[in-house]
């Protein structure tokens, strides 16, 4: 299989720093603002600590409630510009909105990146669910179709990366004339293509054009490998290699008690369970329609539930995995994602700037020690733990 970004065995990408509120549903105040000097902070430590990616989220509204998580966001293609030229090593994403970025805009924008990173460039395609963000551009989104429109342009994009002569494109939803780009990307063929679908068309597209799939787990684990060689199994049908990646919010503190005292806070007590109402709306009414498929959706717990085992609280993320504890807890999880087929993680903190030295510190050595990260010791260079204390 090809490896995106290296061999480590199990690799990671900061996701979702660009955004106020980045994953996490709750409105504590030690949340994630997404001021620009601390965002360029964490990506540095993050490039010096070896971590493989950044994956910025391409919103265009925010959540209501009382954070408005997403209200604030950065611009994704801009963004990565930005962070590419800020950093040496780490893989640099933009996220294309399909219904309102076109091919020929993505494969321009992204050459320039990968151009100014001497290669570090990836592209998220992304169909999109919210039409409230689209509104503000005027667009619509076919719910029923969205990626067959998405496979359309992607074949656009990949066939422009390729650098042929100018063609005319006939689809049934791009009639283009004298199609062409110059300079082409500097990684061959294109650069690393991602996305994120948890139904089976967003699974299929991703067979079909993505070198890395995110998708959420089940909540049986046991049932996660059988998913992983399905998706396999499709890429391989279409001649192709597809990785497999989930979503992690990692709560890592020095003991596994502090930690899940600071699960618990920010989490349940500080949950914003009017942004998560809202979110579901949005998700139910449009494309969770089909039964089966967006069951934690459907299973988010209410807020004030009593938790049980492995469910969430509702200040995590539909979809999104809390990985809660110590150290040695958060490596254990970790170890046992990597036994399913799962290669990495996006990862995802209540802020980030205050928490990835602990992770960088304590967590990324004992990836190593475990065989699924190289040594680095450039990550040993973080500054001191600043206070992880609410
Ligand atoms: C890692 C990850 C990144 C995502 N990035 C975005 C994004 O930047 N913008 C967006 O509108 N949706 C984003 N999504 C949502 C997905 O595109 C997708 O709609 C969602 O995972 C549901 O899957 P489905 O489209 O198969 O229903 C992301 C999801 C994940 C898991």
């Amino acid at each position: 299989m090809r490896n995106v970004f290296g061999s480590n065995a199990y690799k990671f990408g900061l996701f979702g720093a660009n955004c106020a509120g980045g994953m996490s549903l709750s409105a504590a105040p030690e949340r994630w603002r997404a001021d620009w000097d601390e965002i360029t902070q964490v990506y540095r430590l993050a490039d010096e600590a070896g971590i493989e990616f950044i994956l910025p989220i391409a919103k265009w509204r925010g959540l209501g409630g009382k954070a408005d998580m997403w209200g604030r966001s950065y611009e994704t293609f801009t963004h990565s510009a930005a962070a590419g030229a800020m950093t040496k090593r780490i893989g640099v994403f933009v996220t294309a909105h399909v219904p309102i970025t076109t091919p020929a805009f993505a494969a321009k924008a992204i050459a320039t990146i990968d151009h100014v990173t001497h290669g570090r460039a990836g592209l998220n395609i992304v169909c999109g669910w919210n039409p409230d963000e689209f509104d503000i551009h005027g667009a619509k989104i076919d719910y029923a179709r969205r990626y067959a429109h998405g496979l359309e342009w992607f074949n656009i994009y990949a066939k422009m990366c390729e650098g042929d002569a100018a063609f005319d494109w006939d689809g049934e939803f791009f009639k283009l004339r004298g199609v062409a780009t110059d300079p082409l990307p500097v990684q061959r063929p294109r650069p690393p293509v991602m996305s994120a679908g948890i139904s089976s068309a967003g699974r299929d597209f991703a067979a079909q054009a993505a070198d890395i799939l995110f998708t959420s787990l089940p909540n049986n684990l046991n049932e996660a490998p059988q998913l992983i060689r399905s998706v396999q199994q499709a890429a391989a049908q279409c001649g192709r290699a597809t990785e497999v990646y989930t979503q992690t919010q990692v709560v890592c503190r020095p003991t596994r008690k502090e930690a899940e005292d600071f699960y618990y806070y920010f989490a349940e007590e500080q949950a914003d369970d009017e942004a998560l109402a809202y979110f579901r709306r949005q998700k139910l009414t449009t494309v969770g329609k089909s039964a089966g498929e967006y069951q934690h959706y459907q299973q988010q717990p209410t807020k004030h539930s009593v938790e049980t085992a492995g469910k969430p609280y509702p200040g995590i993320f539909p979809g999104m995995l809390p990985i809660v504890g110590s150290p040695d807890d958060v490596v254990e999880k970790l170890k046992l994602l990597s036994t399913t087929g799962i290669a990495g993680s996006a990862l995802v903190f209540l802020n980030y700037l205050s928490e990835m030295p602990l992770f960088v510190q304590e967590v990324l050595p004992r990836m190593e020690r475990a065989g699924l990260r190289h040594p680095q010791t450039a990550a040993r260079k973080v500054p001191a733990v600043a206070s992880l204390e609410r």
